[in-house]
C-alpha cells in the first residue's frame, strides 16, 4: 500500500451553484485508493496589499497558505472570466507567493475547470498556467481537463453526471497522484 497522499482542492467560484465547485465535489467521490482531497474556501481571503502584509498576514491568508503546505498536492478547479481565470483566484494566489517561504515552491499542482460553453476554459487553464511558473511550482501538464457545455454535464443538484467525464476525471487524478508520488520520491532522493 502506496503512502497516503492528501490533496486540497481550490475551486476559483464563490457562487453556491458553481459548475467548478461541483466538479471538485465529483474529484472527491472519483480518487484512486489511498488519496484524499479537502477543499478550501477562499471567500473570505481579503484584497492583496503589500501595507496589510508589512504589518502582518490576514488570518485567511495564513490557512490558506499553511493548507498549500500542509498538502501534497493542489487541485484548482477555475472557470473562465473573459477569456482569464477569476480575480478571485489570481488574489489568492499572490498573497500565497510572498516571501522566500512561499508554499507553492515545487509543490505539485494540476488544473482543471468548467464553463457553461463548449470551450472548456482551455483559455482560463492556460493564463491560469502561467502563474505556477512564476511562483515555481510543479504543474501537472498532462492530462489535460476541459469540461464544457455543463448543463449538459451535471444534474439540476449539481452531481456529475456524465459518464465519459466522470471517467476523465477518474483518470485526471490518478494521473496527478503518480506526479506527486513521483515528486515526493524526487525530494526524498535530494
Ligand atoms: C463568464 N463565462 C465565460 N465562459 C467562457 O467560456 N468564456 C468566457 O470568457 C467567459 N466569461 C465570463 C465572464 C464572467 C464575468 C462570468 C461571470 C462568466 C461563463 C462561465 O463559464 C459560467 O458562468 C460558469 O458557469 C462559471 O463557473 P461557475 O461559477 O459555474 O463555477
Amino acid at each position: 500500500m502506496p503512502d497516503p497522499i492528501r490533496l486540497l482542492g481550490v475551486s476559483g467560484s464563490l457562487r453556491r451553484a458553481s459548475y467548478n465547485s461541483a466538479l471538485l465535489r465529483a474529484a472527491m467521490e472519483l480518487l484512486p485508493e489511498g488519496v484524499t482531497l479537502a477543499a478550501h474556501d477562499l471567500r473570505s481571503v481579503p484584497m492583496y496589499d503589500g501595507d496589510v502584509e508589512a504589518v502582518g498576514l490576514p488570518a485567511p491568508v495564513v490557512e490558506f497558505r499553511e493548507a498549500i503546505r500542509a498538502a501534497d498536492g493542489v487541485l484548482f478547479v477555475t472557470p473562465e472570466y473573459n477569456y482569464g481565470y477569476p480575480a478571485v483566484l489570481k488574489n489568492a494566489l499572490d498573497w500565497a507567493s510572498r516571501g522566500k517561504d512561499q508554499p507553492l515552491l515545487r509543490k505539485p499542482v494540476a488544473v482543471t475547470g468548467v464553463s457553461a460553453g463548449g470551450f472548456g476554459t482551455v483559455r482560463a487553464q492556460l493564463a491560469l498556467r502561467q502563474v505556477f511558473l512564476g511562483v515555481d511550482a510543479r504543474l501537472m501538464q498532462r492530462p489535460e481537463l476541459h469540461v464544457g457545455n455543463a448543463s449538459k454535464q451535471f444534474s439540476p443538484q449539481g452531481a456529475l453526471t456524465d459518464e465519459s467525464t466522470r471517467e476523465k476525471l477518474r483518470a485526471f487524478l490518478a494521473a496527478f497522484a503518480d506526479q506527486v508520488r513521483a515528486q515526493r520520491s524526487l525530494t526524498l532522493s535530494q
